[in-house]
């Protein structure tokens, strides 16, 4: 049943390229460059006229919810606001029928994200889900959902789930900028074919990182920390690495956007501590690039200050390695899809140290895959 992986987790991952895929295929046109969002009891005029998103998600799921407030700002320039779903209700949230909700759940069942979903439809707005399994509560609730093709996930920690609901949420926020105008016909087009190229590239760069990764887990593995950094849309993928870190491996670790180092978290840093920082690039555009010199910047400065990097960075870079230690690389890809291929080696990273650590993977202590309480 783990088709020959050791680990159900380590066959998740390796599962990524194909669940991506099949969340993406039905859903887009490359003759009309359009996306279709199916059995949606929203209309388009009430995309058209949404004032607002309200993003709620737990865990891995919120990470996703990060990643799509740059997606749909960026795309369908709406504003987004992204909450735990454990906090949302008990801070008096401002949702009316003009705003539209969004629930991230693999799940689908977990109590603070139904309890998020259900008040927001008490306050008039209609929501959309993003979950894995289908017929579930958040679905069954939702004026629309957006299923994550990635088939059933096991392994405690979310891996191919997260994945597709990156591209669940990039979908959605590219749906919403055709509805509202804010991207024209050749974006859109150019964006899907990156799309379609994704599979391929995320099969790559596990094939590529995986033996990258057991030897990083090697001279990494009995280390008591670990920071993980990143800027813009690559800061959830540092959260992302360091929560798989911590959940499966024990191992202490914090995810921080890079530029906040130098408010505090530059004080943790000495020769012991390994810092893995997310520093790929679309060099294409102008605003990533900008992104990226930041980043590099902060890498100089946890060097400066002995601390060990492993950078994550796109083919083809060669500031990077004058500047860190080790370095993985991944393909190029536009700025809103890096994420996905960011995580891949956080994953793989994460997934190897567990394993030199002795724990267990799938099942971790202390956490259940489906949390039903609030
Ligand atoms: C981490 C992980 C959890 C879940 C969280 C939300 O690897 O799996 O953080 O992401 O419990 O679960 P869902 O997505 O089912 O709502």
């Amino acid at each position: 049943e783990k088709g020959g992986y050791k680990h159900f987790m380590l066959k998740e991952i390796f599962e990524q390229g194909r669940s991506i895929r099949e969340t993406t295929l039905s859903r887009i046109s490359l003759d009309s460059a359009k996306v279709f969002l199916s059995e949606m009891q929203i209309t388009e005029e009430e995309f058209r006229s949404a004032t607002k998103i309200n993003i709620a998600a737990c865990g891995t799921s919120w990470h996703a919810a990060i990643a799509g407030k740059f997606m749909i700002e960026r795309l369908a320039r709406v504003p987004v606001e992204v909450d735990y779903a454990s906090e949302y209700r008990y801070r008096d949230p401002i949702a009316d029928p003009h705003a539209l909700g969004l629930l991230i759940s693999q799940s689908g069942e977990t109590a603070d994200t139904l309890a998020a979903q259900r008040e927001m439809m008490a306050k008039g707005s209609k929501t959309v889900a993003i979950c894995n399994v289908v017929g579930a509560a958040l679905a069954r609730e939702a004026q629309g959902t957006i299923y994550t093709h990635a088939g059933p996930e096991i392994g405690v920690a979310s891996t191919k789930a997260f994945t597709a609901q990156l591209v669940a949420v990039f979908l959605f926020a590219l749906h919403l900028a055709q509805v509202r105008g804010s991207v024209t016909e050749d974006e859109s087009r150019h964006l899907l074919e990156e799309l379609i190229a994704l599979p391929g590239k995320v099969r790559d760069v596990l094939r590529s990182c995986d033996a990258e990764c057991e030897r990083l887990a090697r001279v990494y593995s009995s280390v008591t920390d670990f920071l993980f950094l990143g800027r813009g849309i690559h800061y959830p993928m540092a959260l992302e690495g360091a929560l798989k870190l911590k959940e499966i491996s024990y191992i202490h670790a914090e995810g921080y956007p890079a530029g906040e180092m130098k408010h505090g978290p530059n004080a943790l840093i000495d020769e012991k501590l390994p810092v893995v920082v997310v520093a790929t690039k679309d060099p294409k555009d102008a605003g990533s690039c900008l992104r990226y010199e930041k980043t590099l910047s902060n890498i100089q400065e946890v060097t400066a200050r002995s601390g060990k990097v492993i950078a994550v960075a796109v083919h083809g870079d060669e500031d990077i390695a004058q500047v860190a230690d080790e370095v993985i690389y991944v393909p190029a890809a536009p700025e809103l899809l890096l994420p996905v291929l960011d995580v891949l080696p956080l994953q793989l990273l994460a997934y190897h140290i567990a394993v030199r650590r002795g724990c267990d993977v799938d099942q971790p202590r202390n956490l259940a895959k489906s949390v039903t309480v609030e």
